[in-house]
């Protein structure tokens, strides 16, 4: 390990962070492998194989990626008992904001009334939320803030060339979110992180802005296919996943000095069954140990490791003192992991049994309706 991997800064920090809170939603509209059938020569025993993936929640009409990062932050800030105005910071890891700026953070702020909140979005696309958390890991325990709200939000539907079978079977849209909060001397329940990028794949997987030249100059060369705002080298994206992503959990683990055996759950970015599936078998995880949501909801980029982990908590599989060994990866290339402990006791009421079960089958959270 270099040296600036050697150092652990979650080791006794100043002020020691707490779980407080997870929370998610996705749209209501969905769009199931049968339904792609009819968009793209494709079939659903190809997209469940290559993918695990059976169907995805999509944004419809006007709806926006600000509006499912709001439902999804008063899902978390009900999940801690929390106000709006409890928090210090907001960061929504987003690769797909329905304006540049403003920032979805502040749409999120305003929203909640967040009044006492400082924030920004976070670009990073799959490894947005790993990277929003240990971003605000900074902050809380240096003892700057004291309760942090870091989001993943994305829609990617509306970024897919829907007659590219390569890219549009993959991706759904949603929002997932988590608080965390410092105590000045409390036991850090953050035990190490790892970080890293890496430009030279940036080609493999972009997704380009529209914006032209002023009218006085050359325009920029269009690309061949103007709506094809997203490009993906799907084979690239899987081999380097599958070769820096248990190099960053080895790194992780021994940072933290811990092994797997003191996991309780791993929680990949949600990118494909297999990528998943590959990664633990070349680390030696336990089936019974990969938390897995992919099936009813896609890869819902950036939201997609907290909306897996809101599904594993609301379903009663993650419980208070269970450690979570999370990593994000993706576009940049950029990738990360952290290790933590859960200390959240979830406010928000049980699910009924019959929401169980829908939750289990298809939905990552009830479906609330939008504010
Ligand atoms: N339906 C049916 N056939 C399809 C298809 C679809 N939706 N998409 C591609 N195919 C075809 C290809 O055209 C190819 O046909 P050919 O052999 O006649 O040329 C064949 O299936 C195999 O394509 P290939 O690209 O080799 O498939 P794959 O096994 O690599 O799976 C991905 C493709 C995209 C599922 C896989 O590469 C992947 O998951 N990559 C990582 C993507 C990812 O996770 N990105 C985000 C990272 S954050």
């Amino acid at each position: 390990m270099t040296p600036a991997e050697q150092h652990n800064p979650c080791t006794n920090p100043p002020y020691g962070i707490q779980l407080a809170g997870i929370g998610a939603f996705v749209p209501k509209a969905t769009l199931t492998n049968a339904d792609l059938e009819g968009l793209v020569d494709t079939n659903d025993e190809w997209i469940t194989s290559r993918t695990g993936i059976k169907q995805r929640h999509i944004v419809s009409g006007d709806e926006t990626v600000g509006e499912l990062a709001i439902a999804a932050a008063k899902d978390t800030l009900a999940s801690a008992g929390m106000e709006g105005k409890d928090l210090d910071l907001i960061i929504v890891g987003t690769s797909t904001p329905d304006t540049i700026y403003p920032a979805v953070a502040c749409q999120v702020q305003h929203a909640i009334g967040a009044t006492n909140a400082a924030g920004f979005d976070l670009s990073l696309a799959c490894s947005g939320f790993v990277y929003g958390t240990v971003v605000a890991q900074q902050f809380l325990m240096s003892g700057m803030y004291k309760t942090a709200l870091v989001m993943g939000a994305d829609i990617h539907s509306r970024t897919v060339d829907w007659t590219d079978r390569n890219t549009c079977v993959l991706f759904g849209d949603g929002s997932g979110a988590a608080i965390y909060t410092a105590e000045q001397g409390a036991p850090n329940r953050f035990f190490a992180n790892d970080l890293h990028m890496d430009g030279s794949f940036g080609k493999e997987l972009t997704l380009y802005t529209n914006f032209d030249n002023c009218p006085t100059v050359e325009p920029r060369t269009p690309r061949t296919k103007p709506e094809q705002l997203l490009y993906m080298n799907g084979r690239e994206m899987f081999k380097f996943a599958t070769r820096v992503v248990p190099e960053s959990i080895n790194t992780t683990l021994k940072k933290a000095n811990m092994t797997l055996d003191d996991i309780d759950y791993v929680v990949l970015h949600q990118a494909n069954i297999r990528i998943m599936e590959s990664m633990s078998e070349r680390l030696g995880i336990p089936p019974e140990k990969l938390i897995t949501h992919i099936a009813p909801v896609g890869n819902t980029s950036a939201a997609s490791i907290p909306i897996a982990i809101n599904h594993a908590v609301r379903t009663g599989k993650i419980k208070k003192g269970h450690k979570l060994l999370l990593c994000g990866f993706g576009a940049g290339a950029a990738w990360g992991s952290t290790i933590l402990e859960w200390t959240a006791v979830d406010q928000r009421p049980p699910l009924s049994e019959a929401a169980m079960a829908d939750t289990a089958a298809a939905h990552p959270v009830l479906e609330p309706a939008l504010a």
